[in-house]
C-alpha cells in the first residue's frame, strides 16, 4: 500500500489578510477545509497513511481531522520548530514511514488543487525505474514555479526552480507538485537541517545521475498561492471542473450549506459557495465567489470572483468584483471594489464611501 506525506507548512501558509488565525489549508473550500479534498483524493487512490508534515499553526489540523478515520485514513502529524523547506519536511517525518527501501512514497505540495491520476503517477515511476518521478503541468507563464524540461522518453534533464532570466525559461513544463520517491532516496535527504527539495535536493539528484522521470497531463491543476486563485479553486470544485470526492452534495452550479439562509430571489451562479449561517438579501447576485461562515450579503448587492470572509458584512447594493473582504470586515451599502482590492480583517468601510465608476 502507497503511503504519502503532505507538506502543510513553510512561511506562505497562511491566507493573509483573508484569516489571521486559519492556515491556508483550513479555510473552506467548496464547503470543506481545502485539505480535505486532497485527503480524500489521496484516499480514492488508494492511499491509507498520511503523514501531515506541518510547521505553522499546526495545532488546527489535528483537532479538526483527527486520526483520519473519518476519512478512511490513519493520518499522523509531525511538527517542525522552525521552518525545513520542502526538502527538510519530507526527511522529518521518516521515522513515521512504513514502506520498504524499494517501495514508492507519493508526496504532495498542500496548497494545490488537480485532477492528477495518482495511480498512473506511481505507474509511471514502477515502469520507469525511476528514483523519483514527478506530475509536471504546462502554463503560460511558468516563472513562479519549477521549470522541468524532459527527453523525449520523459527522463528529466534539469530542475529550474524560478527562473529568472529569460534564457532560464527553456521549457513550459513546470512542477505540479506531486511526486513519487523511492523510500531510499528520501533517506539521503540530509537531516535536521532546512532543505529545499526544489534548489537542494532534484539538482543534487540528476548530478549525481539519478533517474527522475517526468509525467506531463493536462488534467486540472490550480497553485491556491493567492485568494483569487483560491476563490477560482472553490468554485471549480463546486462545478465539478475540479473532481473531490470530498464536495458536499451534488456539483452544480452552487453550493449553499444547509443553515445558510438565502433570498428566494438571489441568484447564485458560478460555483459560488454559500456557507454555514450566511445570510443573503433580496435581489443579491453572486457569481463565481465563496462566501464563507457567518457572512452577511446586503439587498441588491451584486459580488463576482470574490471572497467574503467569515462574519464579513457586505451592505446593500454594493459591488465587488475580483475583491477579498477580510473576517469581520464591514463594506457598508453602495460601495464600489473592484479587482484586486483587499479589505483587512475586521476593517469598516462607511456607506458611500468608494466607487470606480465615473460621475452619472
Ligand atoms: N512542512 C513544511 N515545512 N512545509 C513547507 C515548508 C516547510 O518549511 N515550506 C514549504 N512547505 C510546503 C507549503 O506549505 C506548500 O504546500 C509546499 O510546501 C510548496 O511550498 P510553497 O512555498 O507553496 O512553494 P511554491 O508555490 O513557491 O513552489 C512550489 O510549488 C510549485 C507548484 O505550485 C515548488 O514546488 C515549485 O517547484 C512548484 O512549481
Ligand atoms: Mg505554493
Amino acid at each position: 500500500m502507497t503511503e504519502a506525506i503532505l507538506l502543510v507548512g513553510g512561511k506562505g501558509t497562511r491566507l493573509r489578510p483573508l484569516t489571521v488565525h486559519t492556515p491556508k489549508p483550513m479555510v473552506p473550500a467548496a464547503g470543506v477545509p481545502f485539505l480535505t479534498h486532497q485527503l480524500a483524493r489521496a484516499r480514492a487512490a488508494g492511499v491509507e497513511h498520511i503523514v501531515l508534515a506541518t510547521s505553522y499553526l499546526a495545532e488546527v489540523f489535528e483537532p479538526y481531522f483527527g486520526d483520519g478515520s473519518e476519512l478512511g485514513l490513519h493520518l499522523e502529524y509531525v511538527t517542525e520548530n522552525e521552518p525545513l523547506g520542502t526538502g527538510g519536511a519530507i526527511r522529518n517525518v521518516t521515522s513515521r514511514l512504513r514502506s520498504g527501501p524499494d517501495e514508492p512514497v507519493l508526496i504532495f505540495n498542500g496548497d494545490i488543487l488537480t485532477g492528477l491520476d495518482i495511480e498512473a503517477l506511481v505507474s509511471t515511476h514502477q515502469s520507469s525505474g525511476a528514483d523519483v518521478s514527478l506530475h509536471l503541468t504546462r502554463v503560460e507563464d511558468p516563472r513562479a514555479f519549477g521549470l522541468v524540461p524532459t527527453d523525449s522518453t520523459g527522463r528529466v534533464t534539469a530542475f529550474l526552480e524560478k527562473p529568472q532570466t529569460p534564457e532560464e525559461i527553456v521549457t513550459d513544463q513546470i512542477n505540479a507538485g506531486a511526486y513519487v520517491f523511492r523510500r531510499s532516496v528520501i533517506d539521503t535527504i540530509p537531516a535536521g537541517r532546512p532543505v529545499s527539495v526544489e534548489r537542494e535536493t532534484f539538482p543534487g539528484l540528476l548530478s549525481s545521475g539519478a533517474h527522475l522521470q517526468g509525467m506531463v497531463d493536462s488534467t486540472y491543476w490550480l497553485d491556491l498561492g493567492t485568494p483569487q486563485a483560491f476563490v477560482r479553486g472553490s468554485a471549480d470544485l463546486v462545478m465539478g471542473r475540479a473532481p473531490s470526492p470530498a464536495v458536499p452534495g451534488r456539483c452544480g452550479d452552487r453550493l449553499v450549506l444547509p443553515t445558510a439562509s438565502v433570498a428566494t430571489d438571489a441568484k447564485l451562479t458560478g460555483g459560488t459557495v454559500v456557507g454555514d449561517g450566511v445570510i443573503v438579501g433580496e435581489g443579491a447576485r453572486i457569481d463565481g465567489s465563496a462566501v464563507l461562515t457567518g457572512a452577511v450579503i446586503g439587498a441588491g448587492a451584486v459580488i463576482s470572483d470574490s471572497l467574503i470572509g467569515a462574519g464579513a458584512r457586505v451592505g446593500d447594493r454594493t459591488v465587488l468584483s475580483g475583491a477579498v473582504v477580510g473576517d469581520g470586515a464591514t463594506v457598508g451599502a453602495d460601495n464600489e471594489l473592484r479587482d484586486g482590492v483587499r479589505v483587512w480583517c475586521g476593517a469598516s468601510i462607511p456607506d458611500a464611501a468608494i466607487r470606480f465608476s465615473s460621475d452619472q
